[in-house]
């Protein structure tokens, strides 16, 4: 029986109703509604109220069951549901009152009270909804008040890797690395603030007029971005990047084609063999997620100190020191910058360095430690590929303000960096390693590359746009392998180009 229907029995009388109600869908709850005897629509003008409400709320209910087909019906019901919606949140604030942000309570405790309160709420509320709608509704509404509105179902859903509010009626969502845009809306700019609001005032910050962005993590890891007007023309905007529970593997960076088994062997050779090694690539394209198989394959033994603006990384061995950045406090004091921790991690003794991202003056500290006896210290940098990579590390140690001549900051880079990655993430949504590229030195006033992989495009896609190419040697086995068999570094002779042709 449709809820219209249910209404309508409703309507008709209530022993009736709730009789052949129950008989075909046990879990329908009907409450004694009072409507006219009469048989008046919903939609007439002589239905009172009540009855409109009622009706407005059924159609909502029919058009969440089919809500992938709006109709007018539903933007009509969406209104009442909304309308249901605040009330319920309206007298639930008036019941639960200060215990909503009574530190003492755990947050499963909170959650359980509240989750309790509304369930007296909502059954108050005296409408016709199944247990299944009538749950739905309290999800949805403790979302709103302790979660995250509207997206929490996205930080839910585990095929959903990043959430992006554009403004608070559009919504994207990143599933196996492409982009969709959602059906999903906040009612309003304020819910959206609101939301904004509990997750920076969750880690003690703040955002308003006069700092108004503001980089934060969730309790699970994920982290957030969120900037609101004046900076964000449109409206408040939020980024949320969640923290995958499990970092992915080398053998999944393998079965996702990211990585082929010969590169995998070369980077822990290398790793092993104390070669810096720095990971380049773009927004998004796994920088930090190859940081951290490569930082696997530091041995247990040694002391790592890893230094990120938010700690992302998951090292598996014991001995680890994780340090992280801190922004200013309210009053633009109190900053840490990572060029401060990488400064103080070379007085803790430390056997790597690992640095989550290179994007500003720490480079040039970073690149003297590479250069004077820490090496097999790992960063990221943002930058399209290995030469622009290069191009982007000299910028960088420029803002370490020294006034050094392009030339020695030039040839400090090409002496420290032994190793480029480059990850970027196709048309095709994955995200590849196209080239592993040593830095060999100088030649004249350039620093000389040499690829020792890279990704054949040429392969061309398939017929589901995806590219089918792979990663291939180019036949050119990079120097610093001859400094492996001294150190008792196995890799086989073959991965660096007997197969090449093979696909
Ligand atoms: N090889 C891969 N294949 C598919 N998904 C991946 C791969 N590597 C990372 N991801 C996913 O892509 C997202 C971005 O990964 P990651 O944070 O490592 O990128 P990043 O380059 O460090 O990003 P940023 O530039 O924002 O620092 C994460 O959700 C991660 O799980
Ligand atoms: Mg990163």
């Amino acid at each position: 029986m449709s809820l219209i229907e249910r209404l309508q029995a409703a309507k008709g009388g209530a022993s009736q109703s709730a009789g052949t109600s129950q008989s075909s869908d046990s879990s329908v709850v009907v409450p004694a509604i009072s409507a006219p005897a009469d048989n008046t629509s919903g939609d007439s003008p002589s239905a009172t109220l009540g009855v409109r409400l009622t009706a407005q709320i059924a159609a909502e209910a029919e058009a969440r069951l089919t809500e992938n087909e709006p109709t007018h019906g539903s933007v009509r019901a969406s209104q009442a549901l909304r309308e249901l919606k605040e009330k319920a949140t309206e007298e639930l604030f008036e019941r639960v009152g200060s215990r909503i942000t009574d530190s003492s309570l755990s947050e499963i405790d909170l959650a359980d009270f509240v989750r309790g309160e509304l369930r007296t709420v909502v059954s108050e509320q005296q409408v016709p909804l199944t247990s299944s709608e009538r749950d739905r509704l309290i999800d949805e509404i403790m979302d709103d008040v302790l979660g995250l509105g509207p997206i929490q179902r996205y930080i839910d859903d585990p095929s959903v890797t990043e959430v992006m509010v554009n403004r608070a009626d559009q919504v994207y969502v990143e599933r196996h690395g492409q982009l969709f845009a959602t059906e999903t809306t906040f009612t309003s700019e304020e819910q959206l603030r609101r939301v904004i609001d509990r997750i920076v005032s969750r880690v003690g910050r703040r955002i308003d007029e006069s700092s108004p962005l503001v980089d934060a993590r969730l309790a699970d890891g994920s982290r957030v971005n969120a900037i609101i007007p004046p900076l964000a023309v449109n409206g408040a905007a939020l980024t949320i990047r969640k923290f995958s529970r499990e970092a992915l593997s080398v053998e999944k960076l393998i079965q996702l084609g990211t990585l082929n088994p010969e590169m995998a062997e070369l980077m822990q050779a290398c790793v092993e063999a104390r070669m810096n090694v720095i990971v380049s690539g773009g927004t998004g394209t796994g920088k930090t997620t190859l940081l951290n198989v490569l930082s696997g394959y530091i041995p247990r033994s040694e002391r790592i100190v890893t230094i990120e603006d938010a700690v992302e990384l998951q090292l598996q061995q014991d001995h680890v020191i994780r340090l992280e950045s801190r922004p200013p406090n309210i009053e633009g004091r109190g900053a840490i910058t990572i060029r401060d921790l990488v400064r103080n991690s070379l007085r803790m003794r430390p056997d790597r360095i690992v640095v989550g991202e290179v994007r500003g003056g720490e480079t040039l500290d970073m690149l003297q430690a590479m250069n004077t006896g820490h090496d097999g210290s790992l960063s990221t940098v943002h930058a399209n590929s290995p030469r622009d990579a290069i191009a982007r590390l000299e910028t960088l140690v420029l803002m370490a303000g020294m006034d050094l001549p392009l030339r020695a900051i030039r040839e400090q880079v090409a002496s420290a960096v032994n190793l480029i990655v480059q990850l970027t993430r196709l048309r095709d949504g994955t995200r590849r390693v196209t080239h592993v590229t040593e830095v060999q030195g100088m030649e004249g006033d350039v620093v000389t590359l040499q690829d020792a992989f890279v990704f054949d495009f040429g392969a061309g896609i398939d017929a589901n746009g995806r590219f089918l190419g792979k990663p291939v040697p180019t036949g050119v086995r990079p120097r610093f392998t001859e400094r492996f068999a001294d150190l008792g570094i196995k890799i086989s002779p073959s991965i660096f180009g007997l197969q090449a042709g093979k696909r």
